[in-house]
């Protein structure tokens, strides 16, 4: 920790977002001069990991903001809708993974390496929201390419991991899969049907038109961080595998645009990597993302039933893209743009 850095506090630390966020911090050598890790008071005094350090975890709801710069919060969209305002009120800046501020047109919505510029509004709430985890990973592939050949239409099926749902998600999965294995009875807690060795095309709560909120999510959190023009549709389903989003994505463009340009222009691309060998295992899967900063793209094809039509498969850590990375990589983008300073602290 640096003396002249800032003080950052992670909201949810003890959640499976909130210890990546310690971790990334630690890796990335961020400029904080103390970290702090919060969560509900049913954690009190348990430790958590920062780097070779273990912090006490002390109860969101006693901590004072007033000598803090920077929040990362990551306590669920109830938690966020209470605290976030009051965070923001003391001064301190809150970039938030809930859901609960992604649409409010005075929150800016942001993902470093497509939207850099929309985060310059952050002042109106002093709140910054980070994306659905879907969402992140998507338009870090679809930006290039929309800079290149314009995108009219996407249709994405999306197979979305269970540390999506929180930890406990990943002990449903645990759990059920041991019970399988032993002839114990499935217990369902997290995910309405069997989440082991089965796929459920529900995510989130269903929406009157029938589609679930992350699939709306997608529609309207590409729209403002990427382009209110196009037009996309969504299936999200959940998939026994720990971590890593997977997507099939069809593009539509309005000018043509071929699989090898394609390829060339996401080699290029911030944040992307390619890995598309046409040929046994040339491709990424999400269980080699895990524990990786990159969005993979693998599967670069035409996509012949349309004009101006490719298919991709795109693959991330929807704990670090999809959530703790970005939230940082948002912290250092107000660093680097020198829009926020290191308050001064009580003496
Ligand atoms: N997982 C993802 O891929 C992903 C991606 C993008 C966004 N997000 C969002 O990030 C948030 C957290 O997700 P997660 O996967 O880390 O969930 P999680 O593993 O279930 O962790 C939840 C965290 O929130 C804390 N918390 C709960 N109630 C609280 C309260 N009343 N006051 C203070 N802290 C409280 C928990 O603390 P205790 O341990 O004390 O209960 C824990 O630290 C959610 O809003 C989620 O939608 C997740």
């Amino acid at each position: 920790m640096t003396e002249m850095g800032f003080k950052i506090a992670v909201a949810g630390a003890t959640g499976n977002v909130g210890r990546e966020m310690l971790g990334i911090l630690e890796e990335r050598g961020f400029p904080a001069s103390e970290v702090v890790a919060l969560a509900s008071r049913r954690s009190v005094g348990s430790e958590v990991s920062y780097g070779d350090r273990t912090l006490k975890v002390q109860a969101l709801e006693n901590y004072d903001f007033s000598d803090t710069d920077i929040c990362l919060m990551s306590a669920g969209g109830n938690v966020s809708r209470e605290y976030a305002p009051r965070i923001a009120a003391k001064g301190c800046v809150v970039i938030d993974n809930s859901s609960a501020w992604r649409t409010d047109p005075d929150v800016p919505l942001i993902v470093p390496e497509v939207n850099p510029d929309a985060v310059e509004g952050f002042r109106r709430k002093n709140i910054i929201a980070n994306p659905n985890c879907s969402t992140a990973q998507l338009v870090v592939a679809l930006k290039p390419l929309h800079d290149r050949a314009t995108i009219r239409r996407v249709v994405v099926a999306t197979y979305q991991s269970v540390s999506g749902a929180g930890k406990e998600g990943m002990d449903e999965l645990f759990a059920q899969s041991r019970a399988v294995f032993v002839a114990d009875p499935i217990e369902k807690k997290k995910f309405t049907k069997r989440i082991a060795f089965n796929v459920i095309p529900h995510i989130d709560v269903f929406m009157e038109d029938g589609a679930t909120k992350e699939e709306w999510k997608m529609v309207v959190e590409t729209k403002k961080i990427l382009d209110p023009k196009i037009r996309l549709t969504a299936t999200c389903v959940r998939v026994p595998v720990f971590i890593g989003h997977s997507e099939a994505v069809n593009i539509e463009f309005e000018k043509p645009i071929s699989a090898d340009e394609a390829r060339e222009i996401l080699r290029d691309a911030p944040g992307c990597l390619v890995v598309d060998k046409r040929e046994d295992g040339g491709y990424v899967t999400p269980y080699e993302s895990a524990g990786e900063d990159a969005t993979y793209i693998s599967r670069i094809r035409e996509a012949p039933t349309v004009e101006n039509g490719l298919n991709i498969w795109v693959v991330a850590d929807n704990l670090r893209k999809g959530a703790a990375l970005n939230a940082v990589q948002i912290a250092e983008l107000l660093i680097a743009r020198e829009l926020i300073q290191p308050r001064r602290r009580a003496a």
